[in-house]
């Protein structure tokens, strides 16, 4: 083992043995796919994608396929009381199941994974109907969530074996979503470099930028926060963890109510957030908002920015800079009942940091929407 761990600290930095190509797709499992589906289509301008379940010979469980430029989100729901996806909706309520990476060789990146001590969720299986062939393997990492790793190099069918086309009469239009720059994670007290480690060890990737409880801090509750990236840059999995505080850490309400570690909020990124988040709106997700005073000073912070501040204000959009240029994002509410999974939306003009100049402004307002929850 020791030997082993000289072997990949030292190729870290030369080979990269889990090359990943991005996001493939993000599973959710869900009490009612046909309703969450049309959830996403309706209010984030998602599209039809492929179907599967009792009529494509799945018999135990439902999948909805949808998708907007390059993202892909599926819902799964259980048919049945007894299974895997039944006590993880029982269990979490409707969450995050997997975050699936595309790559060229699934078999090969369960291999490498493996023997670097991932636990396997599964072997790597060769999945083929009349489009094409997939092979997929998958491993688990924090909570019950689970990488799995897709190669689709020979695959032109709608979704994966076993779908067929969904082909919808209802066709809300987009709302510039183009694909997801980060998921974060969210696990238990004292767990961060943990699962630090293993992303660092297991799958190659490496600590791009840590922020202490100095940094994301308000006067009552606190996290800490490492961003962890693979080799490319093209899979971002920021890991959070509660800190102590006067009171409950947002953290600590996530894993209170999703019953464990788990997928806080998926980043999804936008080229005009202003007409995203405009349209989001008017289709009824809700925002976190910040007080109005924090556009007073915006702009001697952060310089001069290309948008217009009126509609950032009206919108609630927040503004970060670094030394790359700078960002654009916002918040939304929770998406579901229990204060679990939320989305943000992000434009990167040139940075690639997180927003760390609007972690005060914006905890501000979580604990504002906690305190409501009586969850502070
Ligand atoms: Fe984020």
């Amino acid at each position: 083992m020791e030997a082993n761990h000289a072997l990949i600290s030292n190729h870290t930095s030369q080979i990269d043995f889990l090359p990943l190509q991005g996001t493939d797709y993000v599973e959710f499992y869900v009490g009612n796919a046909k309703q969450a589906a049309h959830f996403y289509k309706t209010a984030f301008g998602f599209q039809s994608l492929a179907y599967a379940g009792p009529e494509t010979g799945m018999k135990e469980r439902v999948s909805y396929v949808v998708r907007q430029h390059k993202l892909t989100f599926v819902f799964t729901t259980s048919l049945r009381t007894d299974n895997e996806i039944a006590d993880h909706v029982y269990q979490h309520g409707d969450g995050i199941k997997f975050l699936a990476l595309k790559v060229t060789d699934a078999k090969d990146a369960w291999i490498q994974t493996t023997k670097r001590g991932a636990k396997s969720y599964m072997e790597p299986v060769v999945l083929e109907d009349a489009s094409g062939k997939v092979v997929i393997s998958g491993i688990h990492t924090y909570g019950d969530t689970v990488h799995l790793f897709i190669e689709r190099n020979d695959y032109h069918g709608a979704f994966l074996p076993g779908f067929k086309q969904w082909e919808s009469d209802y066709n809300p239009s987009d709302t510039g979503l183009l694909y997801v720059d980060h998921c974060v994670g969210n696990v238990g007290w004292n767990q961060m470099n943990k699962w630090v480690d293993f992303y660092e060890q297991v799958m190659g990737f490496h600590n791009i930028l840590t922020f202490d409880d100095q940094d994301i801090s308000t006067e009552y509750s606190a996290l800490m926060s490492k961003v962890m990236s693979n080799g490319n840059g093209f899979v971002k999995f920021p890991i959070n963890e509660p800190a102590e505080g006067k009171k409950k850490s947002q953290v600590e309400e996530y894993l209170d109510f999703y019953k464990g570690e788990g997928c806080q909020h998926v980043a999804l990124a936008t080229n005009n957030i202003v007409q995203t988040v405009t349209e989001l709106q008017s289709r009824g997700i809700e925002f976190l908002k910040v007080p109005s005073s924090y556009y007073d000073e915006l702009l001697d912070r952060v310089g001069t920015i290309d948008e217009d501040l009126a509609p950032l204000r009206k919108l609630g959009i927040l503004v970060d800079r670094d030394e790359e240029g700078y960002l654009l994002q916002i918040f939304t509410k929770p998406v579901e009942d229990r204060p679990t999974l939320f989305f943000e939306i992000i434009q990167r003009k040139g940075a690639t940091s997180f927003g760390k100049g609007n972690f005060k402004a914006l905890f501000e307002a979580i604990e504002r929407e906690q305190d409501q929850r009586g969850n502070l």
